[in-house]
């Protein structure tokens, strides 16, 4: 293995070398003095690395500050993964394998609880313990067909917003969404509004993020609408933008969604199929659960197109992850081998933070590390993508994934029991490209 020169990057000639090595390795130019100008604000002290072959920064990894909503609603601090890459002279020599474990250390060192990131290709990350959390839907919907169906309630209370500026006034709706509302959901199943909770897998965006967004969707000319409760107060926004066609069909696409309240998420939804001109409106990436196809007539109408991973995970502290997310969401006290009783010891294997390793009684009163032998032994991978909720144990189990270690006790398998624990009440997604 070669003894690769690791540093943090903390200057801006480092940042730049390295941010060109990325972009290289996505095939792309470097960016321009004036891209690079918002590029800058998004490197933070002591989360950008840099691989060095002498003065000259080979591979690149990044993290941003950012957090992630979990089960129950707790908020665990997460580094947002991004800007991997090597110069094409130097890839698979272990410059991604040296990058990612130090990562992984550092981030651990700084307090973050996990990290995510978006994948190129799937067959990278999960070497390093990563898991696909969350995944999005892409949609179709023809404007002819999209015939919306009678209104049960209410009037159309969205408002084209004219001038974005600086994204403040979008930003501020954002985070008040995300804090307690749903990102995008229909608002069924989990108390709507704001406050605590949450969809699990939201995460949180940073100022360079919101830069770097804007800054690229002004070029495109987006237009923004606000969705208004009763009450007056702004609830929900849209971000779309309309590609007109002559000879092709016009496409609207569907940048960003949130809405705080189900009515607000219906309202901006008809709104967007209800644009003159427009033949197809598209949305990429959006929730598995998001029930577009109920808002009209035919709901064929809809078309979901295909489906897609969105965030990998990797849980830096597990002990930690496990013990801030809540267990057995809508199971009953008592219903089968479950109540107080629900209880599982998961035996964790993590060969980059061989301190996660070990066993975890895992119960609907929270999580506790032990010495009891496990009953479903798994690698850190495959927790990250129980974590949230998208798998379930049992797949996991049927694709030979985890491994169920005896019949463990009681009446329930082990397996059965942690599925029952790791149930969520909402169907997990991040809804930030980054
Ligand atoms: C993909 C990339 C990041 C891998 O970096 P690297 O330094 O070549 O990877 P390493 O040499 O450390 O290899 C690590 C492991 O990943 C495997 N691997 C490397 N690239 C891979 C790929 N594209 N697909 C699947 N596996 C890959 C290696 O075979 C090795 O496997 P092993 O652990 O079983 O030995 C790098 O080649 C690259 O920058 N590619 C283009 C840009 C890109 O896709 N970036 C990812 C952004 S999310």
């Amino acid at each position: 293995m070669i003894d690769h020169d690791i540093r943090v990057l903390g200057d801006e000639t480092h940042y730049r070398a390295a941010n060109n090595v990325f972009r290289r390795a996505l095939l792309n130019g470097p960016a321009n003095d004036e891209m690079w100008e918002v590029l800058l604000e998004s490197y933070v002290p002591g989360r950008a690395l840099g691989v060095f072959d002498g003065d000259e920064v080979i591979g690149s990894a990044q993290s941003f500050p950012s957090s992630l909503v979990v089960p129950g609603g707790a908020v665990l601090p997460m580094g947002a993964v991004s800007r991997v890459g090597v110069r094409a002279d130097w890839t698979r020599r272990g410059v991604v394998s040296a990058l990612m474990r130090t990562q992984l250390r550092s981030l651990r060192d700084m307090g973050d609880v996990a990290a995510t990131l978006r994948a190129t290709e799937g067959g990278i990350y999960g070497r390093f313990g990563y898991g696909v959390a969350t995944r999005g839907r892409d949609l179709r919907v023809s404007r002819v067909k999209a015939v919306p169906r009678a209104r049960v309630e209410g009037r159309v209370r969205v408002r084209p917003v004219s001038e974005v500026g600086d994204g403040e006034e979008l930003r501020a709706l954002f985070e008040e969404i995300r804090g307690g509302g749903r990102g995008g959901g229909s608002g069924e199943g989990r108390g709507e509004g704001r406050g605590e909770g949450g969809r699990p897998g939201v995460i949180g965006r940073w100022d360079g993020w919101w830069s770097m967004h804007l800054k690229r969707e002004k070029e495109k000319d987006p237009q923004v609408v606000v969705a208004t409760g009763p009450d007056g107060v702004d609830d929900g926004f849209a971000m779309y933008r309309v590609e007109r066609s002559h000879t092709e069909k016009s496409e609207l696409t569907v940048l960003d969604l949130w809405a705080g309240t189900p009515r607000a998420w219906a309202d901006l939804w008809r709104y967007l199929l209800g644009v003159d001109l427009v033949d197809e409106v598209v949305a990429h990436l959006r929730p598995l659960d998001e029930p577009v196809e109920l808002l009209l007539v035919d709901p064929r109408g809809c078309r979901w197109e295909s489906t897609s991973d969105e965030t990998w995970l990797r849980l830096i502290d597990v002990e930690e992850a496990l013990g801030r997310r809540e267990y057995a969401a809508g199971v009953g006290v008592g219903v089968g081998g479950g109540g107080d009783e629900l209880a599982v010891v998961l035996g964790v294997r993590d060969s980059l933070l061989p301190e996660n390793a070990g066993s975890y009684r895992v119960s609907r009163g929270g999580v506790e590390r032990v010495e009891d032998a496990p009953e479903v032994v798994l690698d850190v991978a495959e927790l990250a993508a129980v974590y949230l909720g998208d798998v379930s144990f049992a797949a996991l189990a049927a694709a030979g994934r985890v491994e169920v270690v005896g019949a463990g006790v009681g009446a329930v398998g082990a397996v059965e029991r942690a599925d029952r624990l790791f149930a969520v009440g909402e169907v997990a997604w991040a809804g930030t490209y980054f």
